[in-house]
Formats: C-alpha cells, sequence, structure tokens
C-alpha cells in the first residue's frame, strides 16, 4: 500500500538493535550480526530515499557502547570507515559520485574526538563534501548520547556568553541543529527503551517497537511501521 506523502515522517531515527543476539541465534560470532546490519542499513536507506522521507538517523555507537569488549568496538568502526571509504572514493572520482549525484548529505551526531583519528578523518571529509547536498540528510549517530547532546549544546551556549537560554536555543545547539525533531523512532529487536537516543529531540516523536532484530529488517517491515505512524493521530497537547 502507497502511504500518501502527507502522512509520511519527515525524520525517522532508527535504534538499529539485535544484530548480536541475530548472530548467536545462528551459532555465528556477534560481528556477522553486525556486518549484515551494516547491509541492511544501506538497503533501509536507500528504500526510505524512495518513497521520500527526508531525514534518517540511524544509531550507530552510543556512549554507552566503549564498555562492550575492544574487538567489537574495533569491528563496527571498522565497518562504518568501510562504508565512508568507499563513499569518498566514489565522491573523488569524479562521474562516479554516487552521494553527491543523489544529492544526499551525510552528517555525523556526537562526539567523534574519541573515535580512532583516521575514521575522523573520512568522516569530516564526507560531511565537508556533501555539504550543499540538500535532497536527503542521512545522520550517522556515532559516539552518541542524548544526554552528552544535551550538556555539549549546553557548554556551546555558555561558550558563547548566554546567560539565559530558551528551547529554541538548545535545539540551535544540539547536535542535530538546523534539523527537524524526528517524528518516527524505530526500535527493533524487542526491548522497549531509548538508550540515550535523542533525548531532548524526541519530545513528541512517535515510538515504534518490533521484535525484529535489525539484521532482519527489511522494507517490508519498514512499510508495516509507516503503515502505523500513518494512523496515528498526533495531537501535541491539542484536543484532536
Ligand atoms: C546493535 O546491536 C548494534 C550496536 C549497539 C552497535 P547489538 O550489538 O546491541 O545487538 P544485541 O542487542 O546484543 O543483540
Ligand atoms: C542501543 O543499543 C545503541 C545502538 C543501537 C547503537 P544497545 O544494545 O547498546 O542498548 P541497550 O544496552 O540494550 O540499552
Ligand atoms: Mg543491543
Amino acid at each position: 500500500m502507497k502511504i500518501k506523502k502527507d502522512k509520511l515522517p519527515i525524520h525517522i531515527g532508527f535504534i538499529m538493535d539485535g544484530n548480536g543476539r541475530w548472530a548467536t541465534r545462528r551459532g555465528l560470532p556477534r560481528k556477522m550480526g553486525h556486518k549484515k546490519g551494516a547491509d541492511v542499513l544501506e538497503k533501509i536507506v536507500d528504500y526510505c530515499f524512495e518513497v521520500g522521507i527526508k531525514y534518517v538517523t540511524c544509531f550507530a555507537f552510543s556512549t554507552e557502547n566503549w564498555k562492550r569488549p575492544q574487538e567489537e568496538i574495533d569491528y563496527i568502526f571498522g565497518l562504518l570507515r568501510d562504508y565512508i571509504k568507499k563513499q569518498n572514493e566514489k565522491n573523488a572520482s569524479s562521474g562516479n559520485n554516487e552521494l553527491k549525484q543523489r544529492n544526499i548529505k551525510i552528517c555525523v551526531l556526537g562526539d567523534i574526538s574519541k573515535i580512532p583519528e583516521d575514521l575522523q578523518k573520512e568522516l569530516e571529509k564526507i560531511e565537508k563534501d556533501t555539504d550543499n547536498c540538500d535532497a536527503f540528510v542521512l545522520n550517522i549517530a556515532m559516539n552518541y548520547g542524548g544526554r552528552d547532546d544535551i550538556v555539549n549544546a549546553v557548554n556551546t551556549l555558555i561558550a558563547s556568553g548566554k546567560t539565559k537560554v530558551n528551547e529554541q536555543d538548545i535545539s540551535n545547539a544540539l547536535y542535530t541543529k538546523g534539523m527537524p525533531d524526528p517524528d518516527f523512532i524505530i526500535r527493533t529487536a524487542g526491548d522497549i527503551r531509548l538508550s540515550n537516543f535523542m533525548l531532548y529531540q524526541s519530545a513528541y516523536a512517535e515510538l515504534y517497537f518490533t521484535k525484529t532484530f535489525w539484521p532482519d529488517f527489511s522494507p517490508k517491515h519498514l512499510n508495516k511501521a509507516l503503515n502505523s505512524y500513518a494512523k496515528r493521530n498526533r495531537k501535541f497537547g491539542k484536543l484532536n
């Protein structure tokens, strides 16, 4: 079923959970789940772009995920490095400029000063190269935490000399500055929590939880979620 454009979220956040359990259930190492999860992300992002969603935020690594074994952390960073490097190479070889050709902008949300330097450089490069693209925005939440986002915003405001702030000032100092808040947040793998994802921005987000593990999540599952969103009555405090 085709969903009417005005019933689609403008901004979707994905809490891509369940990679490890997906792998473990198959007797595979957890990293295989992350690998399949990265492939799924590319497909889901393409699908969002096709149907006309304007912003997608994927939660790739949280400020709490440093508590995992170093080997797993390195593997997750490696997957992101492979993807961004591939995109940067395509951007460099003119004519094969996939992201720019499709007018897709990449933004990184989170404090990347803590991640390996070569990956920081690749991320900074892709952000700079796609800065003028405006058909679609893919936010990669990397070393992202909703609380860190707010703390960082407050420190930015203090540094700018402000002694009193309003909600708009805070929004404008978050990693998502200039972007609309997420309308719809989807979490896979059955846990019903936000795990520090977009705490300020999610004030009026519609939430959707599915038991499907992220590596099994497909455009078909996303359509089901989008149909649920389309039927919801977003009241924002009003009577109807
Ligand atoms: C989500 O999958 C990916 C990241 C947190 C990076 P998990 O690795 O959390 O998978 P489970 O929850 O252990 O199954
Ligand atoms: C949330 O998943 C973070 C990401 C998807 C990157 P986690 O697996 O880290 O969340 P918890 O620990 O189950 O709350
Ligand atoms: Mg998890």
